[in-house]
């Protein structure tokens, strides 16, 4: 088939090398020069396990354009992926998916399917097949699918080609749109879950606010086991053993960031407002998430007497492994949390790069070994593998005091104590 993907970012462009892939023909179209001036450079402008390679094996296979004519003259599907991001008040910013949806319909003189993967409120899909038809696209000459995506940052690729669902939200008289998404996704063995349009918007939001409920849920589990003297890791690997709960999303620490948890979360929390329902559970979820930092900040002001004369690495920036997103990062916020409160910072990740918005006492450093030298405290941020794998008798010879704080939780505590080091979790006993 011939597709054209709008908004090359995380989600667009990875969708764009699957499809690919999977022996497409894909326009990419972004309204970003410099990142179709890159993409076009062979330079991919987010870092993405596999997504570099599978691009340049299937090169020939994808255009990168600014031009929405040029990718909608060649493509009879048109994947809509533009950031949808939060207003200041929580709802979901839908200027750019309905500017896109503008520029679509003045370049549509031959039948789409046209695909909304940007996740949306509930109720938008249908709202942009409206302003379809006021902007006088004929109702025959295209139909509207909602197909939300469920990638992880870091997994993308994997995720998409081993899928574990495909959700496909249709309207009620929408005959031909299925068979066009089966063959789109022909390859990719996984069941369909086939519903209408907002029912594949909720699908979409309660998954990320399901994930993000277990991650706050295991963060107060941490708490209380912190108070009562058990060890969060067993009572996760306890409960995750029931597979009504499963032991994914178990993992207790900084908290959730990222694109799309905090802004989902909160998108759905103002569509309940809007329907006149009090979300207590996604308030919840919330409000644990945001206190997680400063749930840390408080274990190293009880560990040290003084916070504001600590040297303090933190290694890790980006809102999870495996990517170079800060977006909404943990990591970055309690390094402003740190910095507020008067501490020397020396941060370090092996992808992603600090806000330029730091204050000086805040440096990024180009390697481990620059952020720990004479450092008082240690942090881990993010939990990436090599920090997991670090010389901890190396580190304490580099650091000037003990403490280790491991604010995801992934160390095993005998293996800095070992050294004489001081392990600070949450929720260890
Ligand atoms: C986006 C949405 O934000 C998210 O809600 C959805 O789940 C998946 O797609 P992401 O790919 O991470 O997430 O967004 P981003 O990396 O910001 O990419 C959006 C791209 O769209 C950017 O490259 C931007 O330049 C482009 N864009 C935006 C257009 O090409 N035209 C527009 O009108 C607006
Ligand atoms: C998420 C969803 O997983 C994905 O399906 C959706 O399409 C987009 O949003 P992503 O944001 O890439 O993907 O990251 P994810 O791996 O879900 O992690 C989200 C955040 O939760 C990260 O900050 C991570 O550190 C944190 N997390 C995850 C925990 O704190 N504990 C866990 O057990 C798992």
């Amino acid at each position: 088939m011939n597709v054209c993907i709008v908004g090359t970012g995380y989600v667009g462009l990875t969708t764009a090398a699957v499809l690919a892939e999977l022996g497409h023909q894909v326009y990419c179209v972004d309204q970003n020069h410099d990142k179709i001036e890159q993409l076009n450079r062979g330079y991919i402008p987010i870092y993405e396990p596999n997504l570099k390679e599978i691009i340049e094996k299937n090169r020939d296979r994808l255009t990168f354009t600014n031009g929405l004519d040029l990718g909608i003259k060649h493509a009879s599907t048109v994947i809509i992926c533009v950031g949808t991001p939060s207003l200041t008040d929580g709802r979901t910013d839908l200027t750019y998916i309905q500017s896109a949806i503008d520029h679509l319909a003045l370049h549509i003189d031959s039948y789409k399917t046209i695909i909304i993967k940007s996740t949306v409120p509930p109720g938008t899909t249908e709202q942009l097949y409206i302003q379809l038809l006021e902007k006088g696209v004929p109702n025959h000459l295209f139909s509207i699918v909602a197909n939300p995506e469920f990638l992880r940052e870091g997994s993308a690729i994997f995720d998409m080609l081993h899928a574990d669902k495909i959700v496909i939200g249709l309207r009620p008289d929408d005959q031909r749109s299925l068979p066009i998404m089966k063959s789109l996704y022909a390859g990719i063995s996984c069941p369909y879950v086939i519903t209408s349009l907002t029912g594949a918007e909720m699908i979409k939001y309660a998954s990320n606010a399901f994930l993000a409920t277990k991650i706050s849920f295991i963060n107060e589990m941490a708490r209380i086991c912190d108070a009562v003297g058990a060890n969060i890791h067993d009572v996760a690997k306890g409960i995750g053993y029931d597979p009504r709960i499963g032991p994914h999303f178990l993992q207790a620490g900084l908290g959730y960031g990222g694109s799309c948890f905090p802004k989902d979360v909160k998108s759905l929390e103002q569509v309940a407002h809007s329907q006149k329902i009090t979300p207590h559970l996604l308030q919840a979820v919330q409000l644990i998430n945001d206190s997680q930092v400063d749930l840390y900040i408080q274990k190293l002001q009880q560990a040290v007497n003084h916070l504001s004369d600590q040297t303090i690495a933190v290694l890790g920036i980006a809102f999870k492994p495996n990517t170079d997103d800060t977006r909404h990062s943990p990591a970055e916020h309690l390094i402003r949390k740190l910095s507020e409160a008067g501490c020397i910072v020396r941060a370090y990740d092996p992808k992603a790069k600090l806000d330029s918005s730091h204050q000086p006492n805040v440096t990024q450093t180009d390697t481990l070994q620059e952020a720990v030298e004479g450092a008082d405290i240690l942090i881990i941020a993010t939990d990436w593998q090599e920090f997991q794998q670090l010389n901890w008798r190396e580190i304490k010879a580099r650091m000037n005091g003990p403490i280790v704080l491991d604010a995801r939780n992934c160390l095993r505590r005998q293996d800095i104590e070992q050294w004489g080091l001081q392990y600070i979790g949450v929720g260890c006993g």
